[in-house]
């Protein structure tokens, strides 16, 4: 067992070593990243289209933002399309991956297929409202009865397990994979969990399932993955708070407490490494202040835990309020 665990640690990316032929591989390469329009999404797109010959698709349920992005893009010079959609809705998917090939075909004339998939779309969550009724008001039917939000996990659970199995079966040239692997395009699905997919996070209960839920989808995704003889690779993105759209308003609290943030772009080249380097699959990527981190998500990193208990340790994401749950007394 400890030859797998070393042979397995062996895989670790060394983020701190910049690969240029990561980046040289993305040339004439096409992509398709869901929450496209803004954030994480946003900065992967322009990095990845700043290549010659790339084309990429903008996914996102921002119709104005989406559209400014392209728009912003194209002005750049930039091969980019924006096509909205819904993550959790499985027509509007259908539909984003015909778009996506149409709008290939007709700017390329040639069967162009999608080469990498990023999954950004997330919203945060709201506390769960767990505040007691009194049995007979519930009982008398007094009060209205609502249902917990569960908007982040049916956006980064069942979204990002659409948009995948669309990928895979519709968008990304798949029939071919029994071509010679020396000729064949190199295909790629990055998913965007979270640190709160390691760990808690206080009044998130819905969100830290969604990111804990997009682990799971990766890690089974990996073992279908080789069940069924497919040549694309499988990463994921685990990112500790970074300032975007999605924690603007949380950010002035963050800062007060001490919360040192991590940088977009460490987001950004974790996924452009995952992307590029035709090398990596089955890797996990931490980001905090100071890069991005093999997680060591398998049994060889103890499926994280060595990499968090080490990070937590040196305060390099002290959140005790956030990361630890005290015991009863
Ligand atoms: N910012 C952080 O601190 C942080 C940290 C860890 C993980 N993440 C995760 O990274 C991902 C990107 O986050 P971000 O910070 O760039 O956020 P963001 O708000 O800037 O971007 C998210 C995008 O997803 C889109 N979206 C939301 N619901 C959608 C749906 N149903 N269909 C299609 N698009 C939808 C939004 O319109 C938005 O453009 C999210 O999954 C988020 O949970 C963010």
């Amino acid at each position: 067992m400890d030859s797998v665990r070393e042979a397995q640690r062996a895989l670790a990316v060394n983020f701190k070593v910049p690969s240029k032929s990561a980046t040289e591989s993305i040339q004439g390469k096409t992509l398709l990243v869901t929450g496209g329009a803004s954030g994480f999404g946003e900065a992967i797109a322009a990095a990845f289209t700043n290549q010659p010959d790339t084309a990429a698709i903008i996914a996102d349920r921002d119709a104005a933002r989406g559209a400014a992005l392209e728009q912003t893009l194209r002005e750049a010079g930039r091969s980019v399309k924006f096509v909205q959609v819904d993550v959790t809705d499985w027509d509007s998917i259908t539909n984003l991956f015909r778009s996506a090939l149409v709008w290939l075909r007709e700017t390329y004339k040639q069967d162009r297929t999608l080469d990498h998939i990023v999954t950004c779309a997330g919203v945060t969550s709201e506390a769960l409202d767990l505040a007691p009724v009194q049995p007979d008001e519930f009982v008398n039917q007094k009060i209205e009865s609502k249902p917990p939000t569960s908007r982040s996990i049916d956006i980064s659970i069942t979204g990002s397990l659409y948009t995948v199995t669309a990928a895979m079966r519709y968008g990304m040239g798949l029939h071919k994979a029994e071509e010679d692997a020396s000729t064949r395009s190199d295909k790629s699905v990055t998913m965007l969990s979270s640190m709160a997919g390691y760990s808690g996070m206080r009044l998130q209960s819905d969100y830290t399932a969604s990111k804990w839920g997009v682990r799971g989808l990766f890690r089974s995704l990996l073992d279908d993955n080789e069940a069924n003889s497919s040549p694309v690779r499988f990463n994921l993105v685990a990112p500790y708070f970074v300032a975007t759209p999605l924690t603007e308003s949380w950010i002035p609290y963050l800062q007060k407490i001490g919360i040192k943030l991590a940088d977009i772009g460490d987001v950004e080249g974790a996924a452009l490494r995952f992307i590029g380097d035709k090398s990596i699959h089955g890797r996990a990527a931490g980001v905090w202040k100071g890069g991005a981190v093999d997680l060591g998500d398998d049994f060889g990193g103890g499926f994280g835990s060595d990499a968090m208990a080490e990070g937590i340790e040196s305060d390099t994401i002290r959140q005790p309020t956030v990361w630890i749950t005290k015991g009863r007394e």
